[in-house]
């Protein structure tokens, strides 16, 4: 039996030239091809300014230092997200909050918000969970009223839009991630996007030691010396793995119908069965991860079955108040944020990528409702 993969990257001969290209050219490190792809993918996201990073991790770091967050402050975020959201928050000194979900969603309760926010609060860190965008213009409704910087996790979501609004368009800045299984990838990557100039301007110097000056600045035209004006950190994304994206940009509408096809194949199967919960959309989402919301006493053997019968399953994501570390630095109880306790313990991914078949896609609901006890 042929295994099916979790996620199959994208990439094609020409992404792999164009590294070739890149390889057999002056500038490994951020260049010109790092310049191309922040140019496509502003014209993509709409948005003024895309300064490329290594990670959507420094990207949210970056944002909330340029936002000038620090000790002292609070930042109020989801429990229900990776790990990354709420450590970029403490690389700052700040201290993350949570606030619960929804519990039809798992997407950042809006309702909750204005309960979590205190003197020490400075912003708000929303993420797009699975690609579904969180109620922004509610969001930012609140910030508005008590002076909130939003910084948004966009690292499941570029193509979304939601109420007439898509990343970026409510917040001081928008955070991409490229990881290896990420609807845009280059295996590791990201990058901070925002229509403010003076925010750009800040975490370009910030995602480079500090210095005035990249290296394309210094080595073009006469030597230019260059200062150190603040304290940074070396999070840029090289020309290599800039190359590999700078073509992938104008097929991700065709990649999200795809994904689209076959999340409606598998939504007409498990909508409505029993023992099973679909998450909500609303609006247009960036379909990142289909996922399934099963018994939480019946999770885990449902994911060691679904590998059984060859299937490649993950989990996104364990409610991160329970994980150790949260539970031991903040001293959290599950019972904390009861709705993504819940989520996290019921919660399974399944493979949702264009290059997934019919016939592999309708493998994986046959195995969901084989290992479901159900006849499909
Ligand atoms: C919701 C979310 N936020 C942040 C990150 C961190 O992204 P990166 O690995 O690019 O730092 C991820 C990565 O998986 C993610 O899924």
């Amino acid at each position: 039996m042929m295994k099916i993969e979790f996620y199959k990257h994208n990439l094609e001969q020409s992404d792999i030239e164009n590294v070739c290209k890149t390889l057999r050219s002056i500038f490994l490190t951020t260049g010109p091809v790092t310049a191309e792809f922040e140019k496509r993918f502003c014209e993509y996201t709409g948005l003024g300014h895309t300064v490329a990073l290594n990670s959507c991790t420094a990207a949210l770091h970056l944002a909330l230092l340029a936002l000038g967050i620090g000790p002292g402050d609070e930042v109020i975020t989801t429990p229900m997200t990776f790990i990354a959201t709420a450590t970029a928050i403490m690389h700052t000194g700040a201290v993350p909050v949570f606030v619960d979900v929804e519990p039809a969603t798992g997407l950042l309760d809006v309702r909750r918000l204005e309960q979590a926010i205190t003197p020490r609060t400075k912003a708000v860190l929303p993420v797009h969970l699975y690609g579904n965008m969180v109620d922004m213009r509610a969001l930012n409704a609140v910030a508005e009223r008590h002076g909130l910087k939003i910084v948004e996790d966009c690292a499941h979501c570029i193509e979304a839009e939601r109420d007439g609004i898509r990343p970026g368009q409510l917040s001081a800045a928008a955070c991409y991630s490229f990881y290896a299984t990420k609807n845009l990838t280059c295996g590791e990557g990201g990058a901070l996007c925002t229509n403010d100039p003076a925010l750009a301007e800040r975490v370009n110097i910030l995602k480079l030691h500090g210095m005035s000056k990249d290296a394309a600045a210094r080595y073009s035209g006469k030597y230019k010396h260059w200062d150190m004006v603040l304290e940074g950190w070396k999070y840029n994304l090289s020309d290599i793995l800039s190359a590999l994206m700078v073509d992938q940009i104008s097929r991700l509408d065709g990649y999200l119908e795809k994904r689209a096809a076959i999340w409606e194949r598998y939504n007409q199967a498990f909508i409505g069965r029993p023992g099973l919960t679909v998450p909500s959309i609303h609006g247009k989402s960036a379909r990142h991860l289909y996922t399934l919301w099963v018994a939480p006493d019946q999770r885990d053997a449902i994911l060691h079955g679904l590998q059984d019968e060859g299937i490649g399953v993950a989990v996104n994501y364990r409610a991160i108040h329970t994980l150790t570390f949260f539970r031991e630095r903040f001293d959290f109880r599950p019972e904390d944020f009861p709705i993504a306790h819940d989520i996290g313990n019921r919660t399974i991914s399944l493979p949702l990528y264009p290059a997934l078949s019919d016939s592999e896609s309708e493998r994986v609901v046959a195995a969901v409702l084989k290992v479901l006890g159900t006849k499909a």
